[in-house]
């Protein structure tokens, strides 16, 4: 099953293809986790995409296919992958459709997670990660069980995102609406699309999940 979770920043994708990943073992396939670590590792693609991502505006499309195009021929991709944060643009989504055309491989379905954008400020500011496993917090929505430990590792180290504040998050909200929300018209007209509510719990956005995938036979 290889699925596109479609929403703006905050609306819960990275916390769902998480779950997903490990009901199912798809792999979550997250430009922006990649990017992240291209600008901590200096690279090349890290220099020219780390300025960008602090404004809240796109990485090149060329540079993002690019990645994507390589990570789906990793064999661990063969059983299915959650696409999260890509495409972005309907160039990408074009360029998506060519990339799996050749590489003899399908898309399923593109879940659109919908958020009125006050709520994905809040989450978006609140949100936090632990440093060691990369397990995703919030401060009002997903405490761990323990203050201050990890439910996954018990580390006692967690980060913030340099792009989850305030002023960053209003960048993204307006790039989302104006180059990515295009694509709900692009998948609609392909009948790929579903729309949940990802205002949603956690729990019971999952639960809208599970019901689509049920209907594709998963
Ligand atoms: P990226 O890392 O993709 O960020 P984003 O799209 O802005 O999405 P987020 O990671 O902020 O949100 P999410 O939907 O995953 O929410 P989460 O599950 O964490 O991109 C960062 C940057 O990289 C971009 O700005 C761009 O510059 C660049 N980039 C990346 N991909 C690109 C591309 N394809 N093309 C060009 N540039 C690209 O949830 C948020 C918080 O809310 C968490 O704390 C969580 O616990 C909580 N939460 C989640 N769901 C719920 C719920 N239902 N109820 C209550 N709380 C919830």
């Amino acid at each position: 099953m290889n699925l596109i979770l479609l929403g703006p920043p905050g609306a819960g994708k990275g916390t769902q293809a998480k779950t997903l990943q490990e009901k199912f073992g798809f792999i979550q396939l997250s430009t922006g986790d990649m990017l992240r670590t291209a600008v901590a590792a200096g690279s090349e693609i890290g220099q020219k995409a780390k300025a960008v991502m602090e404004r809240g505006e796109l990485v090149s499309d060329e540079i993002v296919t690019g990645i994507i195009s390589e990570r789906i021929d990793q064999p661990d991709c063969k059983d299915g992958f959650i696409l999260d944060g890509f495409p972005r643009t309907v160039a990408q989504a074009q360029a998506l459709d060519d990339m799996l055309a050749e590489k003899n491989m399908k898309l399923n379905i593109v879940i659109e997670m919908r958020v009125d954008d006050e709520k994905l400020v809040d989450r978006v500011v609140g949100r936090y990660t632990c440093a060691d496993c990369g397990e995703g917090y919030h401060v009002t929505y997903k405490r761990p069980a323990v203050e201050g430990v990890c439910d996954k590792c018990q580390s006692k180290e967690f980060k913030r995102r340099e792009d989850d504040n305030a002023e960053t998050v209003r960048g993204r909200l307006q790039s989302y609406h104006a180059q990515t929300a295009p694509l709900i018209t692009y998948y609609g007209a392909r009948g790929k699309l579903k729309t949940i509510d990802g205002m949603a719990s956690i729990k019971a956005v999952s639960e809208q999940i599970q019901e689509i995938l049920n209907g594709l036979g998963k």
